[in-house]
């Protein structure tokens, strides 16, 4: 398919008929179709919106908006319902204010802390493989689905109120933010129940600002930190929009993949039988500590292949301030770009055989010889996810611990569909039955 050219200026491909893009199946289709008959790139003119659509999906155009001039795009459109549940938390900011907080959060996220927020995350598998313990006496088979949602929701809980967490489900009755774990619908009943726990939030905030307890989590680090122009801490408004942000980004992400990483295990017994070898081989004794991850290095592989496989946030956006040029192709200030992790992963000049689930393309050695931003579950560049190394060391921990003592059978279910949305699930829960090794 050629491209157009305007006076001297190469315009990318694309359909003459118009439609929008969105973070929705029927969109899903779509750029599944426009990528085989346009290739790369390609021009979506919008029957709505001002400016025209690009989708790209090359990792050296990836490399051009999020790393090379990164600083000519904006976050962009399709997160009007996250805006309203988030306000101006740093997922969805952008300029000086952005830069500033996540300045002010990245601390929070370096390798040390993670390592003793990891005690967090120990406990939350502690419980769940106390659970799973009385489940595998009678081989049930449990809805992995819905346990991922489970311990994702509880690890990032306790990672941002550690303690703080009972008091508010001492507070409320039960745990207040299970409602996420329960609905996965993300419309507009959700983001008035999400913003209804602003006050439970606040009381946190106070009672730490007034009574000062000891807590090692993120609200602490978040608390803590001051702007270094300035020496000013959060706001309260800031740091609820923060935690808010925290809980939505880290909780259904995380969730999705660990449901993935299981059902992946249960379909390939060849990837099971090397799990198994690793955890059976490690030196800790029940439950791997922080630094016995490194003994994990092809449970880590698992895990990046199923979110090569299924990136959870499978299409994002951004929009360029001014006129740029992406390869050879003129986009002029103002344009959508669309970004699909989930089709780029499945680019076939870069991913032979993308339908292959194969923990096999992350050896060290592999990802030496692949192209850096072929590959971009977590985004790249200034804006890429402040979480991933806290997912990744989460969901190796709890392969690390329930691989030691369980199997998740594989048992027939009809095949799964996909619910390409905000995250992109499977629209049935997973089923699996539960044995112990
Ligand atoms: C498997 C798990 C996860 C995946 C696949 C994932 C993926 C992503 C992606 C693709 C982005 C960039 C989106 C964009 O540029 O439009 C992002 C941003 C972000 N993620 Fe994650 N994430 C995960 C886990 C987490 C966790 C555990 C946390 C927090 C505890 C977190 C917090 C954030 C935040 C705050 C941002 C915004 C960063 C910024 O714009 O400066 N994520 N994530």
């Amino acid at each position: 398919m050629t491209a157009n050219s305007q006076g001297n200026k190469l315009i990318p491909p694309g359909p003459a008929e118009r439609f929008d893009i969105n973070m929705t199946e029927a969109s899903f289709d779509r750029i599944s179709g426009l990528l085989t008959e346009y290739g790369d790139i390609c021009r979506i003119q919008s029957p709505t919106r001002k400016s025209d659509t690009y989708l790209i999906n090359h990792p050296d155009y990836i490399k051009h908006v999020l790393l090379k001039n990164h600083q000519n795009y904006n976050k962009g459109i399709g997160f009007d319902r996250v805006k309203m549940l988030l306000g101006n938390g740093i997922i969805v900011s952008d300029g000086p204010f952005w830069r500033r907080q996540r300045r002010m959060m990245q601390p929070a996220f370096n390798r040390k802390v993670i390592g003793k927020l990891s005690e967090q995350i120990q406990r939350c598998n502690r419980d769940l493989y106390k659970q799973w313990q009385q489940q595998a006496e009678d081989e049930e088979v449990i809805d992995i689905t819905q346990a991922a949602s489970e311990v994702s929701l509880q690890i990032v809980l306790r990672a941002l109120f550690s303690d703080d967490l009972d008091i508010m489900v001492e507070h409320q009755g039960g745990n207040p933010f299970s409602f996420l774990t329960e609905d996965t619908s993300r419309d507009m009943q959700l983001v008035l129940k999400f913003r209804a726990l602003t006050g439970l939030l606040l009381d946190v905030i106070h009672r730490r600002r007034e009574q000062k307890p000891e807590r090692i989590d993120f609200l602490a680090m978040f608390m803590d930190s001051r702007d270094k122009e300035t020496d000013e801490a959060m706001t309260d408004r800031e740091l609820l929009d923060e935690l808010m942000t925290m809980i939505v980004a880290g909780h259904e992400t995380s969730a999705i993949t660990l449901n993935w990483v299981w059902y992946f295990i249960a379909h390939h017994p060849e990837v099971e039988a090397k799990v198994h070898a690793e955890v059976d081989n490690a030196s800790y004794k029940d439950m791997p500590d922080f630094d016995d991850l490194e003994q994990l290095p092809y449970v880590k592989q698992v895990v990046e292949e199923a979110l090569r496989y299924y990136p959870p946030v499978w299409l994002f956006t951004r929009k360029s301030i001014e006129d740029d040029m992406i390869g050879d192709y003129f986009i002029p200030a103002g344009s959508d770009i669309f970004i699909s992790p989930y089709f780029l992963h499945r680019n076939t000049d870069f991913w032979p055989d993308p339908e292959q689930y194969d923990p096999e393309r992350f050896t060290e050695q592999a990802v030496k010889e692949q192209h850096k931003q072929a590959y971009i579950p977590f985004s790249a560049g200034p804006r890429r996810c402040i979480g991933d190394f806290f997912a990744t060391v989460e969901m190796q921990m709890h392969v690390g611990l329930m691989a030691r003592h369980f199997r998740l059978e594989y048992v027939e279910q009809p095949p799964l569909e996909l619910a390409p949305e905000i995250n992109m699930r499977n629209k049935q829960p997973i089923q699996l039955k539960l044995k112990k090794r």
